[in-house]
């Protein structure tokens, strides 16, 4: 989805917050392939082809698990990280929440404080050249593990909670475990100081994200775009300002928008962003796994204006993510300083551009 050459460029410059971005859903066929080179495991590029060639939510999870069993020590971790920071720079990203699914992890008994001191380090040495995003963690369980698990990833988000954790969640399938079962993993990890997600209402109906807040207290939802079927809930949503994690080309690929819109042919243009931003319910942009949905957040941001959002919407859905991040407030004031001198700048070049043109 192309934005005209001028737009592109405006959405470019404009710094951004990404706040719901898997880092093991940034394993590209290409990193894929070297660690299976790395562990001698023969890979067929057809096969790789076709398992990056999604279509829906099940193929989805299937990709997910298959990609992740190559990433067997901190130091898989560790590149994957590396490539991460040089994706985010390329989208000019300066701020972004990365998600880790620990609960992955913990199933291949893998040493999780490990991996992410390596992971850490990583996107560290990035941010200390002055060249990286800034970024903090959230610790995502597997809701189809079931709550014991879950719990396991709360304890170890708190365990790391002072070295950049800032935020349990729980992903995976939806249509699985009810929600109520994961209480005790969101209490112990409140009880920590930590922030709360969770992935609700994306292949699941609205009332996965009333429990996803009345339950669990979750602050944010991954997804939400199941609120567009329910008008009490879009009306709590604004009033509350709970925001919505949105990532269009991620609803396309699984399918969840034809869950959703309960068709079988949706297209981007069909997104519900539009009706759920101009409800007045806050939203952030986000990419969820970019290399598995082939897409880059300048990509998610141009798919909101082809949806119908205007620039000055975009730059309120831009602000609305550094906003809604888990910072201490400095940091979320400097933030929103640098998007704010960027868009003034932004104004001038075009005072002037405008001034040349009319002489
Ligand atoms: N884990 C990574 N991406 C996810 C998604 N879109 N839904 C649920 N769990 C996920
Ligand atoms: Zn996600």
């Amino acid at each position: 989805m192309l934005a005209s050459s001028d737009t592109a460029l405006l959405l470019r410059q404009l710094p951004k917050a990404e706040l719901h971005l898997h880092l093991e859903g940034m394993l590209l066929p290409e990193r894929v392939t070297s660690l299976a080179q790395k562990y001698s495991v023969r890979l067929d590029a057809d096969e790789l082809r076709c398992r990056y060639d999604l279509r829906g939510f099940s193929q989805f999870l299937e990709l997910y698990k298959w990609a992740t069993s190559f990433l067997r020590e901190p130091e898989d971790y560790a590149q994957l990280a590396r490539d991460s920071v040089i994706a985010l720079n390329q989208q000019n990203v300066i701020y972004a929440e990365i998600t880790l699914s620990v609960g992955v992890m913990f199933l291949r008994k893998q040493n999780v404080a490990a991996n992410f001191a390596a992971i850490r380090e990583a996107f560290l040495q990035n941010a200390a050249t002055g060249a990286g995003p800034h970024v903090q963690f959230i610790f995502d369980a597997v809701r189809q593990f079931g709550a014991a698990p879950a719990l396991e990833v709360a304890r170890s988000a708190a365990d790391l909670s002072q070295e950049g954790v800032v935020a349990f969640g729980l992903g995976g399938d939806e249509l699985s475990v009810p929600l109520c079962d994961f209480r005790d993993a969101f209490l112990h990890a409140h009880h920590h100081g930590l922030h709360l997600v969770c992935h609700a209402g994306e292949t699941g109906g609205p009332d996965q994200i009333k429990d996803a807040i009345d339950l669990l207290g979750a602050q944010r939802i991954g997804h939400g775009i199941a609120a567009i079927r329910s008008s009490a809930l879009m009306n709590t949503l604004a009033e509350r300002k709970i925001p919505l994690e949105i990532c269009p080309t991620s609803n396309l690929r699984t399918s969840a928008l034809n869950i959703q819109l309960n068709s079988a042919h949706c297209k981007l243009a069909d997104h519900p962003l539009p009706r759920l931003f101009r409800h007045g319910i806050p939203i952030t942009l986000s990419t969820d796994d970019p290399a598995m949905f082939h897409t880059t957040l300048l990509e998610e941001y141009s798919a909101a204006l082809q949806m119908g959002l205007s620039l000055d919407e975009l730059r309120i859905i831009a602000r609305s993510s550094f906003e809604h991040a888990f910072l201490p407030d400095p940091a979320r004031q400097s933030f929103l300083a640098r998007l704010a001198q960027s868009s003034d700048s932004q104004a001038s070049v075009r005072t002037v551009g405008r001034a040349i043109h009319n002489e």
